[in-house]
């Protein structure tokens, strides 16, 4: 198989992780016999001080040619005083909006290794495996009116929270078509108490469960998942739920798992798949070979898996995670006692070296 990648390192951690990701994706290459064939260009910040935008066409026209797009982390406090269309958060957001990728799916899984790098008492998050689908090209992000008004007395700032009815249906279908794949269960999250977008999306998602019978849909409002999460994790199968909600969420699903570190995510929605870790840029901690580069190798797992359907290539990555983890390695942000202290690089080095022994 030969597919093209588009790979957007970033800013700040993701100049370090990406390339980890890289390594293991071209050892996956050598070891199955497909070319992956990776071309590069800037976003974010860097792209903001190299051409003054965030997401320069040529940018934008290389995803939009690829198979897949490997993204790292985009910001930092060098663009916060920039004014928003041309903050480096734009170049995740014009992305998500032209390649049209209206379903972000994270998913929080624990590894047996790590239970006690969560803050959360292991009973609590043993066996965890939630999938987060949020959706991502409407809601309040993208919602208008939007800005910075004056008034008489100072100025009014303006968000919208919009949904049509195709973005709920086409969002609730990829819910529904994950769960099929898992436990069977959707807890859609919504405010349907206090919002009339809330309310259109319970309405929506309700009808479409009628092509699902066996798949069992429960709504749950915000405020409660936000507590249910932490306090029971385990009654969750897939979640679903807005761009601005999920955004949240999955933050909050992932610290189950220990550390932001980890996790991965997949944005889908039409022929060209995103993916990339979930975490930031981490600016405090670029540049020292410190990060956690398996979110990044992990989404690359998920590219093959999604994008290229190549699942047995994905599955040998994530027992490489796996059994290194088990072998006692770690980055910083997972250390504990008893454990083997790696940098960023260090952690690829060993992820090929089991990855090559499986
Ligand atoms: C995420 C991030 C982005 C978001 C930011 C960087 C624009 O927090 O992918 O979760 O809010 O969607
Ligand atoms: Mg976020």
């Amino acid at each position: 198989m030969k597919k093209k990648i588009a790979v957007f390192a970033g800013d700040g951690i993701g100049q370090e992780i990406v390339p980890q990701a890289i390594r293991v994706l071209d050892a996956i290459g050598v070891r199955c016999g497909h070319g992956f064939d990776c071309e590069y260009a800037q976003v974010g910040g860097a792209a903001i001080d190299s051409t003054g935008m965030p997401l320069p066409q040529e940018s934008l026209e290389l995803a939009k040619k690829s198979d897949a797009v490997l993204l790292g982390a985009v910001g930092g406090p060098k663009w916060e005083g920039l004014e928003y269309e041309r903050r480096p958060e734009r170049a995740l957001l014009g992305l998500r909006e032209q390649l049209g990728l209206f379903a972000n799916l994270r998913p929080a899984k624990i590894y047996s290794a790590l239970i006690d790098a969560s803050t959360l008492k292991p009973e609590v998050i043993d066996g965890i495996d939630v999938l987060v689908v949020r959706e991502l090209t409407g809601g309040i992000y993208f919602g208008k009116p939007k800005g910075i008004e004056e008034t008489a007395t100072g100025h009014k700032g303006i968000n919208t929270e919009v949904y049509t009815t195709e973005e709920i249906i086409r969002i609730s279908e990829v819910a529904f078509k994950a769960a099929q794949k898992r436990r069977g269960l959707v807890t859609s999250i919504d405010k349907a108490n206090v919002l009339e977008s809330s309310e259109l999306w319970r309405r929506v998602i309700t009808d479409v469960h009628k092509d699902y019978p066996d798949v069992e849909l429960r709504h749950m409002y915000v405020d409660n998942c936000a507590m249910q999460l932490i306090r029971n994790p385990k009654q969750f199968d897939v979640l679903v739920t807005t761009n601005l909600f999920g955004d949240i969420l999955s933050d909050e699903a992932a610290m189950l798992t220990g550390s932001i570190g980890m996790l991965p995510s997949a944005s889908v929605g039409s022929t060209v798949g995103m993916y990339e870790p979930i975490h930031g840029s981490a600016p405090d901690i670029a540049g020292k070979n410190m990060a956690n580069p398996i979110g990044t190798i992990a989404s690359v797992a998920m590219m093959l898996n999604h994008s290229f359907d190549l699942s047995k290539e994905a599955e040998l990555i994530e027992q490489a995670i796996q059994s290194t983890l088990d072998q006692g390695f770690r980055t910083k942000d997972i250390e504990s006692d008893g454990t083997t202290l790696l940098g960023t690089k260090e952690m690829g080095d060993k992820i090929i070296q089991v990855l090559e022994s499986l």
